[in-house]
């Protein structure tokens, strides 16, 4: 009885909980601007063909209806999707149809420019059929963030953007390979000089892919809440001002693919709260500063196939947050792996790149202290001396490759210990002995790299047949005796590329009729 009291009680609890959640009202939409997102719904079809980015994108704008046909005060679209009002005036003030299979071309009298409200919108990742930037974007004079990246814009940069004095976050980048970003964009009229004075507000700015072909002013270290600069392929040139790594906020920085853009390392103040650096495949020269090393969240560093010279700075052993290391492809001086104690302290690292710096040496035991490797690149260097058993042992190592290296032994423990491993290239090196049968354990393994080298005996290629991943097998000038697969008992992987040469084969590998993709890489 009194329980179901009790329950009687919850009960009228839970209704009148439920009736007062459903009595907050959704702030009635402003009609013009209803009518504005409407016209500007109906300005695009649906695509969902095109090469998105975001594989789960989907029409947001296909659950924008009015409620009953025509009238228009019964319906709110403050609670469409993406949509966002402000609630005293129900004006609209934000706009998020990123990744929307919106595709069509837009311009100066789109209804969008009509939301003048509008702080927030985020166009990213849709289909804008090559067509400008239109200057009407100027109109939206309260916006703060501005995101168009990756939405297939073409042409000049309006100038009118600079209007946009609010502005704290802008991408107009386009972050991909593929051919619907190739250098679109240009910000050649109005210049990257005139487009950071006004827009001081900057804490993000993001241009990739936008042909720039510029020096980078100086002024860029006047934006002084600067958190987030990515000019990646930007065609830029010069000397960067080191000035701008030293900006107090910055906490990511990516130049990557600037070949023509110079520079060099600046000290950086310990307060640094920096924790992506990314200069790969740019000019940068010089030595790496000692301060990199009291960079205390520094995570990612990625310096590969730059000008920079000198050593590795010591300084690095503070550097426990790291988790991806490269300096791969610079002119080093040459220096032993097996005398850098602090390498072996960076605990997190789960990628290191440090091929083709001038290591030499062996590879010291130490390697095994960092138990969270997936990725290890020593190619082209001068190591020497055997693989040791901590490497083999790593627990997640998934990608090594010693390419071109003077390292020598048997590989029995590699094809044997590995079991993550996906990609191996032992190649040009001077390992000898035989290839063990047990290889054919490594399921994951899809990429096998061992010509060049001294391996003798005799390869079965059935082996290699019941390797499911296998997509690239080369063992090709080694002393190898190659017995062409016959069992055929099982289906063999589909092969990219099969290295056969000086192998000894007697008989043409029947296997190979099957092959259909030999070749496509
Ligand atoms: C329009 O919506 C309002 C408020 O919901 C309602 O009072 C009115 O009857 C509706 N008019 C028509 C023509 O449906
Ligand atoms: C408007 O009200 C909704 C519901 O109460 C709330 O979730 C939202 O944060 C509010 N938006 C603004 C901009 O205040
Ligand atoms: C925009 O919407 C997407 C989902 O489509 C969401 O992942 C993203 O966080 C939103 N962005 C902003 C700034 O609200
Ligand atoms: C896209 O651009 C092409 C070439 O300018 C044009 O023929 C086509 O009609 C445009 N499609 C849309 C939906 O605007
Ligand atoms: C914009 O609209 C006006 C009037 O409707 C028209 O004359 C003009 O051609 C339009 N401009 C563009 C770029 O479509
Ligand atoms: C812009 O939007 C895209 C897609 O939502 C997102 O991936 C990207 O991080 C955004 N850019 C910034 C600077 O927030
Ligand atoms: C800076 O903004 C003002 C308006 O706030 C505008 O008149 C001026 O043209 C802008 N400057 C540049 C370089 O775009
Ligand atoms: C670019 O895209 C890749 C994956 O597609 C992602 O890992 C990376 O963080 C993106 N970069 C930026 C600057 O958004
Ligand atoms: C560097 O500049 C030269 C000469 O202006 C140009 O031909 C080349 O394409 C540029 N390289 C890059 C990577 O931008
Ligand atoms: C380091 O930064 C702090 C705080 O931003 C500042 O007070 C100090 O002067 C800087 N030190 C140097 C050497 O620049
Ligand atoms: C590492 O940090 C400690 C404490 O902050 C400091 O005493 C030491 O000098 C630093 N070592 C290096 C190599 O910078
Ligand atoms: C390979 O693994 C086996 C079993 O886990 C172990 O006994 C052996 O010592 C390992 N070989 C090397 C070279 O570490």
């Amino acid at each position: 009885m009194c329980s179901s009291l009790y329950f009687l009680v919850l009960f009228v609890q839970l209704l009148c909980s439920q009736s007062r959640s459903q009595s907050v009202p959704v702030p009635q939409c402003d009609g013009a601007d209803m009518s504005a997102l409407l016209q500007f719904k109906n300005s695009f079809t649906v695509d969902r063909g095109f090469a998105s980015r975001d594989p789960l994108a989907y029409p947001k704008t296909e659950s924008w209806k009015l409620e009953s046909a025509g009238n228009v005060s019964s319906s709110s679209c403050c609670s469409w999707e993406g949509v966002e009002c402000d609630n005293s005036t129900g004006r609209i003030i934000a706009l998020n149809l990123s990744s929307s299979c919106l595709y069509g071309s837009i311009n100066s009298n789109s209804s969008l420019f009509r939301l003048v409200h509008l702080q927030r919108l985020n166009l990213a990742d849709n289909h804008f059929n090559n067509s400008e930037i239109p200057s009407g974007v100027g109109l939206l004079s309260s916006l703060t963030h501005l995101n168009l990246s990756s939405s297939v814009f073409s042409g000049q940069i309006p100038t009118e953007i600079s209007k946009l004095t609010k502005l704290v976050t802008l991408d107009l980048g386009c972050n991909g390979t593929s051919e619907l970003c190739a250098g679109l964009l240009k910000l050649r009229s109005l210049g990257l000089t005139n487009l950071v004075q006004n827009l001081s507000n900057l804490q993000v700015l993001a241009l990739d892919n936008v042909d720039l072909s510029s020096e980078v002013p100086v002024r860029v270290a006047n934006l002084s809440s600067l958190t987030y600069l990515s000019l990646e392929s930007c065609g830029l040139y010069g000397v960067f001002p080191a000035s701008i790594f030293r900006l107090p906020k910055l906490e990511y920085v990516s130049l990557v693919s600037n070949g023509n853009l110079t520079g060099h390392l600046p000290e950086f103040n310990s307060t640094s709260p920096l924790q992506f650096l990314q200069l790969s495949t740019t000019s940068f020269s010089g030595e790496l500063p000692d301060s990199l090393g009291d960079l205390q969240s520094l995570k990612f560093l990625n310096v590969e196939r730059c000008n920079f010279s000198g050593s590795f700075p010591s300084s690095f052993s503070n550097l426990t947050e790291l988790t991806y290391l490269s300096f791969r492809g610079n002119p080093f001086t040459a220096q032993r792996l097996d005398s850098l104690p602090w390498l072996w302290k960076l605990a997190k690292l789960d990628t290191l790149y440090i091929g083709q710096t001038n290591l030499q040496g062996k590879i010291p035991s130490s390697i095994g202290n960092l138990s969270h490797l997936v990725t290890l690149g020593l190619a082209g260097n001068e190591l020497e001396g055997e693989i040791p058993p901590e490497l083999v042992n790593l627990p997640r190592l998934a990608k090594l490759n010693l390419w071109d290296n003077q390292l020598s032994g048997h590989i029995t423990s590699c094809l044997t210990n590995m079991t993550q491993i996906s990609f191996l290239d032992l190649s040009s090196n001077y390992f000898d002995g035989p290839i063990p049968s047990s290889v054919s354990q490594l399921q994951n393994l899809q990429f096998l790299w061992l010509f060049g080298n001294l391996l003798s005996g005799i390869v079965e290629l059935d082996t290699f047949l019941q390797m499911k991943r296998l997509q690239i097998l080369q063992l090709s000038w080694n002393e190898l005796s190659c017995l062409a697969g016959t069992k055929q008992n099982v289906t063999p992987p589909q092969l990219l590329l099969l290295g056969l040469g000086s192998c000894n084969l007697s008989e043409f590998p029947s296997f190979l009729k099957d092959q259909t993709q030999m070749g496509r890489i």
